[in-house]
């Protein structure tokens, strides 16, 4: 199967961790096509997965956007648009990772006739979008031949907008539960380096911006004993470096500053979520899927996470990890202590957790699903 994949993006989120599993299967016949340069295709570099970058200073259309700036933006596309219809002459599919990317790939897909898949990695609501931009993203949705939604949670938000459910599938994201068991780097070498040997470390690992909730996090430690400490794992992806300034900021004002450090972004996050004791996921609007809660689980570590989103088909509260309000830095703060307070409960979920998601999760199961989906659609073009 010939495959070309977009994606709007050089930085690898999540939307493009999840696509270097999914490439890695056809990396003999398939291409990456990117709309900006940058470490995600050193990335696939690094996995044999053949890339090119299509623009070498990437589209300059934000999340938040409105019609007017989206349509000048459109006159702009013109020229990628003719290149990746060109480049999809030579195969059997589109499969467009990103909202950018879903643009470029329907209108595409269109002249060169080639049919679409997209993959929705996001909840099409008004928390994150534009009512412009959420708009235009269902009416070319409703277009593709295949949606492949990263939970429930954006499917539904997909068809609440006005998208089409017999055409959209769920398939969680895929992950290789061995690579999550053997950390590389060691616990206690780790921690000294950080001087939190003998505290309660509590992990974030998220790209810094307002809505991944780190300062829920720092609010909640605030009313924690001073045993316990946190590390922030991420920097600013796309553009929100107030966001990060605002948190430093926030941890001197409540003196937190040797109990919160900023690691930034790191690449080997197996090993630091193994060096921490609890995992925090403190997203304040729904989050689409959340690849951290399943690698935190993956990992053997405790979860606690915001009760929104994708998240809640991830997590049985009680059971697999703690489920708390998104924003609630008292219901944190309490989670975190009774994990502190009662490790034997911690290690009960998180046991529980990690064999649910070895399974669950496995990328074998989710490439299979994948591969059989897209014969589907190729099958069905006859
Ligand atoms: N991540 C990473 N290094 C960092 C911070 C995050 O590799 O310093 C990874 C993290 O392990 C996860 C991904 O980035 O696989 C973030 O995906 P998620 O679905 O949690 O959120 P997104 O940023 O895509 O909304
Ligand atoms: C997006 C979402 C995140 C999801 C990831 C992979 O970046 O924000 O929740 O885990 O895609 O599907």
């Amino acid at each position: 199967m010939k495959i070309l994949f977009l994606d709007q993006s050089g930085k690898p989120g999540g939307a493009e961790l999840c696509l270097l599993d999914i490439a890695a299967p056809y990396r003999e016949t398939c291409r990456v096509a990117l709309f900006a340069d940058g470490s995600f295709k050193t990335l696939l570099e690094q996995r044999q997965i053949p890339v090119q970058v299509l623009m070498q200073n990437g589209l300059q259309v934000r999340k938040e956007s409105g019609l007017r700036q989206g349509l000048t933006s459109l006159g702009r596309l013109a020229p990628l648009i003719g290149r990746v219809a060109k480049l999809a002459r030579d195969y059997d599919l589109i499969y467009a990772n990103t909202q950018k990317a879903l643009v470029v790939g329907a209108i595409a897909s269109f002249l060169a006739r080639r049919p679409l898949v997209y993959h929705l990695h996001d909840i099409l609501s008004l928390d994150h979008f534009s009512r412009t931009n959420q708009r235009i993203a269902v009416a070319l949705a409703n277009r593709a031949a295949l949606v492949i939604a990263n939970s429930q949670a954006s499917r539904q938000a997909l068809i609440d907008a006005g998208g089409k459910g017999d055409r959209t599938v769920v398939i969680y994201n895929g992950f290789q539960p061995a690579a999550y068991r053997q950390p590389r780097q060691d616990r206690a070498t780790l921690r000294r380096a950080w001087g939190l040997e003998n505290s309660f470390v509590v992990g974030h690992f998220s790209r810094l911006s307002p809505w991944k909730g780190q300062h829920v996090l720092v609010e909640a430690l605030a009313a924690c004993p001073p045993q316990v400490a946190a590390i922030l794992v991420g920097e600013a992806l796309f553009g929100e470096e107030e966001y990060a300034k605002q948190l430093r900021r926030q941890v001197e004002a409540l003196g937190l500053g040797d109990r919160v450090l900023f690691l930034g972004f790191q690449s080997d996050v197996t090993s630091l979520m193994h060096a921490c004791d609890l995992i925090a996921h403190t997203s304040t609007a729904p989050e689409p899927f959340g690849r951290v809660v399943v690698e935190g689980m993956l990992c053997g570590r405790p979860v606690v996470a915001a009760d929104a989103g994708g998240v809640r088909e991830l997590i049985d509260p009680e059971k697999t990890g703690w489920l708390t309000s998104p924003g609630d830095a008292v219901a944190l703060a309490a989670a975190i202590q009774q994990c502190f307070q009662q490790p034997e409960v911690g290690e009960a979920r998180a046991i529980a957790a990690q064999s649910f998601a070895s399974y669950r999760f496995h990328i074998d199961h989710v490439n299979a699903e994948i591969r059989a989906q897209l014969q589907r659609i190729l099958a069905g073009m006859e």
